[in-house]
């Protein structure tokens, strides 16, 4: 396949977008099937998983995938996560199942785990990024199977934000990144883990995961004897070689303005200094913190607390919203305090690198 990363950047046509509210837990079985009739067509939605929003289409149109590419201005060589749900769609999609994958399915579908299996030939290169491999999920949200079930297709996903941009974790932040770029937007809160899916790759001598997420290193290992960390996974910058996860290679879940993030010792008092500097100069510095450590910087910050350390999922849900944040608000720098990084936090502390434009490490 010739991947022509210019087309991503072609001018998006604009469409009007029917924005559909819908109850997350009982979600009206008539709002949906319209939804789901518009995906068949090849229509193009916007609907909330138990991560991140994603912006979908039919797996086997390829115009409708396409047009995610176009909305979002992502590049074509970055592969989509193949949403399905139930286990008897992963036929549709993969050429073969390992055993080990059904071991996980069965502990963690539906759930926040995408798993990279080989592709059938039926599913076309425009979704993997003519890689042999696909990504699967089946999501944990009533509203995200629903309409998976009536569109009677797997629906190919990635996040619904512009590319580069925070991932949704609210509809307000759909409709301000793809308003009028996307045919609908299904509108149901905010999605409760805050942070997009773990990635695992079965295709490899051992299972890698190649982005952290929700399902954690620790999770895996109660059903797995051994996991790999891919250097993408880790995302120290500056990142050298090929990305395994195609995605991971570019700067990512970025706000607006630069994010320096502080690693290693006396991770608060090395913020504090950064944060006086930039002061200093007649800059509007922004702070993200945790409740623990809120007050030991300067009033005159805009600071902003993920929440308690003690409750690292809090702390996951609330880090997209708080980088959008910042930019509402408008600092001209943000510095960041990074997190060790054990169970959900070495995803906060992944997206955090991928977001950074400098990590101060000692
Ligand atoms: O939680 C999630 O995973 C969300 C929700 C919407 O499901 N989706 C999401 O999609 O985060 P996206 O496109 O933002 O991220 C998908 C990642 C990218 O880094 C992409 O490169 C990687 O999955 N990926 C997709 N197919 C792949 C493949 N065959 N091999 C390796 N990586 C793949
Ligand atoms: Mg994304």
């Amino acid at each position: 396949m010739i991947i022509n990363r210019s087309y991503a950047h072609r001018r998006v046509e604009m469409v009007k977008t029917v924005i559909v509210n819908v109850d997350p837990i009982n979600p009206d079985i008539s709002a949906i099937d319209g939804v789901a009739k518009g995906i068949r067509e090849g229509k193009i939605a916007a609907f909330p998983t138990e991560t991140v929003y994603g912006l979908g289409a039919d797996t086997f149109n390829v115009d409708a995938v396409r047009k995610i590419f176009e909305a979002k201005g992502r590049p074509l060589d970055n592969p989509l996560i193949v949403h399905i749900y139930h286990e008897k769609q992963l036929d549709l999609i993969a050429k073969e199942v390992p055993e080990i994958a059904k071991v996980l399915i069965e502990r963690f579908w539906p759930g926040p785990i995408t798993l990279i299996l080989p592709k059938k030939p039926s599913v076309p290169d425009e979704v993997t990024a003519g890689l042999p491999t696909v990504a699967v999920r089946m999501p944990a949200h009533p509203v995200a199977l629903l309409l998976i079930e009536r569109s009677s297709t797997p629906i190919a996903a990635p996040s619904a934000n512009l590319s580069g941009r925070p991932s949704p974790t609210d509809a307000s932040h759909v409709v301000k990144d793809l308003l009028d770029r996307v045919d609908y937007i299904i509108s149901a809160g905010k999605t409760p883990f805050g942070v997009e899916s773990t990635i695992l790759d079965l295709t490899k001598d051992k299972p890698t995961i190649l982005r952290p997420g929700p399902i954690t290193v620790e999770d895996l290992l109660t059903v797995l004897e051994e996991v790999e960390i891919s250097e993408a996974a880790l995302a120290e910058r500056p990142y050298k070689g090929i990305a395994e996860a195609p995605g991971m290679k570019y700067r990512h879940y970025s706000p607006e303005a630069p994010l320096i993030l502080i690693e290693g010792e006396n991770v608060v008092d090395r913020a504090k200094s950064v944060a006086i500097k930039y002061l200093r100069e007649g800059r509007r510095v922004g702070i993200l913190t945790c409740d623990e450590n809120v007050s030991k910087y300067p009033e005159n910050c805009y600071r902003i607390s993920l929440g308690s350390l003690s409750k690292p999922y809090t702390i996951a849900h609330n880090l997209f919203s708080s980088l959008r944040k910042f930019d509402e608000v408008g600092v001209d720098v943000i510095v960041a305090e990074g997190l060790p990084s054990k169970g959900i936090f070495f995803a906060v502390n992944n997206r955090l690198r991928k977001a950074s434009s400098e990590i101060i490490r000692k």
